[in-house]
């Protein structure tokens, strides 16, 4: 390729990202992309051959190297081979496609489901199938990334509300058009916070002001609820949801997401989800590491009580510490340092004490706001979880991150 001419707008908008790259390699704050060595080991990893407690995982049942699934995986991969012949539409869907969708929508409850090839792809393809030009989108702020590029993508107008406050979607819903499209969209546990959405509410304004209601449960399935099922199983609220959007890679170990509602629903989507139609099949292997997943999570119910059980004990442990966790209940704990430097101190702080702990920094939490995302594990035992909680709260005074008394 010939070289580019630097002033181009493309090779400058290249170049400049570049910079902060590089930039950020070298002043040391560049702590992303670590190569982990062996991630089956539990709730431990390997990391440059040191054995590190991982509390920056979204496989949160602690399923990932499971036997069954790798079982499941082999057998898939000997009965169909490895990939498909293109897009289920038009070159062929496979049974273990339709066993994974029939096995959403039982363990969701509901008639129906559809899968898709990543989480992201379900939730751009999904709005932007369901919503568009003249439509509105009332959207959580601290929503995930996809459910704002679902929103643009599709043209329908987007109106975001603050962070979990009830009276200003009410008055955004209020504010639009009583004839128009309107889709209220939401995390379940927000991917950041840690906190749950308050669906009881959310459900009571959408019926109010005839809005549809879409929610996220990439961190709610197997996490929330005594089985695991979720969010309306939490709140006791079963088949209030219209779109129960949720990932196959977080609690089930593997890749994709699906939609679960109603069977028109799910088969107008499936007829006009450019995510779904535009793009190969979902791998078989994949399929069906995600369907014996969920039967795992299913059959194996001790394994959300004791995620539950060290969720419980890693909050508490973190606010008697006088940690500022926000409002975390969930696995998802923001341990706040409120400015980058400190965020980065605390994280190698962390990471020396054999802790695999993630920081996460603006952009993608407001400046100010930047935290550590820890996540506990059904994979960690009680001595884990207080390893960790010592291990923070040394590196908390090591830095001197300020505590609560
Ligand atoms: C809330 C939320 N929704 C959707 C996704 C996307 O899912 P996937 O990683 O399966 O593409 C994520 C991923 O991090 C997420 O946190």
């Amino acid at each position: 390729m010939p070289p580019r001419n630097p002033a181009d707008p493309i090779t400058r908008r290249l170049n400049a990202i570049n910079e902060w790259v590089y930039n950020g390699k070298r002043a040391g704050r560049y702590l992303f992309h670590i190569l982990i060595e062996d991630q089956t080991q539990g709730g431990w990893v390997v990391v440059q051959g040191r054995r590190m407690l991982m509390m920056a995982t979204y496989s949160y049942l602690g399923l990932i190297g499971h036997p069954r699934l790798r079982k499941a995986a082999c057998e898939a991969a000997e009965r169909y081979g490895t990939g498909g012949h293109g897009s289920r539409t038009l070159s062929g869907t496979l049974p273990v496609h339709l066993e994974l969708e029939e096995a959403i929508a039982e363990f969701k409850g509901t008639e129906a489901a559809i899968a898709f090839p990543t989480g992201y792809v379900t939730n751009v393809s999904t709005i932007a199938a369901l919503v568009g030009r003249g439509d509105y989108i009332i959207s959580d702020k601290y929503n995930h990334a996809s459910l704002i590029d679902g929103a643009l993508m599709s043209g329908a107008k987007l109106l975001r509300y603050r962070h979990n406050d009830m009276d200003m979607l009410e008055r955004r819903l209020q504010a639009v058009p009583p004839e128009a499209g309107k889709l209220i969209v939401a995390d379940a546990v927000f991917s950041m916070d840690g906190d749950i959405l308050d669906l009881p509410t959310v459900v009571a304004l959408a019926r109010k002001y005839d809005a549809w209601l879409m929610v996220d449960e990439a961190h709610s399935v197997g996490v929330l609820g005594q089985t695991g099922r979720g969010i309306e199983e939490h709140f006791n609220m079963p088949g209030v949801i219209d779109l129960k959007m949720g990932t196959l890679s977080k609690a089930i170990p593997s890749m994709g997401g699906y939609i679960a509602a109603a069977d028109w629903i799910v088969h107008a989507i499936r007829h006009a989800a450019r995510g779904y139609i535009f793009t190969a099949a979902m791998s078989p292997v994949v399929a069906a590491v995600a369907l014996e997943g969920l039967r795992l999570l299913q059959e194996e119910t001790w394994r959300v009580e004791k995620l539950q059980a060290n969720t419980r004990r890693f909050l508490q442990g973190l606010r008697e510490r006088g940690f500022d966790i926000l409002q975390s209940e969930t696995p998802v704990v923001p341990v706040m340092a409120r400015g980058e430097d400190l965020a980065l101190q605390l994280t190698r702080a962390v990471m020396k004490r054999d802790v695999f702990i993630l920081p996460v920094l603006a952009p993608a939490v407001p400046q100010g706001q930047e935290r550590l995302r820890a996540t506990v594990t059904a994979a960690h035992d009680f001595a884990d979880v207080d390893y960790a909680i010592e291990a923070l709260t040394e590196a908390a005074r090591e830095v001197g991150l300020p505590l609560k008394a």
